[in-house]
């Protein structure tokens, strides 16, 4: 495993790592057990991985951990999770302050029950000046959803008069989405061998380099996320240029 992490050129990390964590229920339903035993188990991987990404000085990292679609589910299982998350989060405060991490949320949070909601707002504001990691939990989140309410608000601003029409170009909407102020993810990786993107980030990923694997949330850890990065870092991003335009060489001599 070191070895992976020594293989990483820290230069050019991702600035911002988005992973959809699934494959919680498989995991559980291959052992036998109940889907929550799953979930549980993938809180040792939000552990792990918040940890490594911190460790290596990634800028961001978005966790989705419960999509607007989810609250479909099981009445159980919805409140397994909401309960999972509070626990979780009030157990990781301490970790989180101790390590520099800012906490950050994003999805509508007026779905949360209300002990939710208090329970996040505290750890928002107890982590609030932290410099380092920005640890980024997409909760009751889609980006239907964000989208939709972006242009409500959008909507709003011209009826009061605070925005022109005209004046809107590309960088209008991302100031309205939940994610404003954050880049956009340049990694964006899934578990449990599904290649959807189960409404996720639809705006942010643009441009996100996409990374699949068969491995079940509860068993991605550090290594994996290594694999991952190293993968990353193989690619070429041409962003519509040609091959020859974004070579490092090339980039060097028009720069001269
Ligand atoms: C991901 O695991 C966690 C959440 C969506 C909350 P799943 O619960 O979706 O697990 P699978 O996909 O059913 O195995
Ligand atoms: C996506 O996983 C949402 C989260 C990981 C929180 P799902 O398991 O809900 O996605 P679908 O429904 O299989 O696409
Ligand atoms: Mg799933």
């Amino acid at each position: 495993m070191e070895s992976l992490k020594e293989k990483i050129d820290v230069q050019r990390l991702p600035s911002h790592i988005a992973i959809i964590m699934d494959g919680n229920g498989r995991w559980a339903q291959e052992k036998g057990q109940d889907r929550l035993y799953g979930h549980y188990h993938g809180v040792e991987s939000v552990r792990d991985i918040v940890e490594g990404c911190a460790e290596l000085g990634v800028g961001y990292l978005t966790l989705y951990a419960f999509s607007t679609e989810n609250w479909d589910r099981p009445e159980y299982e919805v409140t397994g999770l909401m309960e999972l998350l509070v626990e979780t989060i009030r157990k990781e405060v301490e970790t989180l302050n101790r390590n520099n991490i800012r906490l950050r949320v994003i999805g509508d949070m007026e779905m949360l029950p209300d002990y939710a909601k208090t329970e996040l707002k505290e750890a928002l504001e107890m982590t609030a000046t932290n410099t380092g990691l920005n640890l980024v939990m997409a909760l009751s989140y889609s980006s239907r959803w964000e989208l939709t309410d972006a242009i409500k608000k959008i909507a709003g601003d011209v009826k009061a008069g605070k925005l022109e029409p005209d004046s809107i170009d590309q960088g209008t909407l991302p100031q309205y989405l939940s994610t404003h102020g954050f880049p956009d993810p340049e990694l964006m990786i899934r578990t449990s061998g599904e290649y959807r993107i189960s409404n996720f980030l639809l705006y942010q990923l643009a441009y996100a380099e996409l990374y699949f694997t068969n491995v079940r949330w509860p068993d991605f850890r550090r290594a994996n996320l290594y694999e991952a990065i190293l993968d990353y870092q193989g690619r070429e991003r041409r962003f519509g240029k040609t091959s020859a335009q974004v070579k490092p060489e090339a980039l060097t001599k028009f720069s001269l």
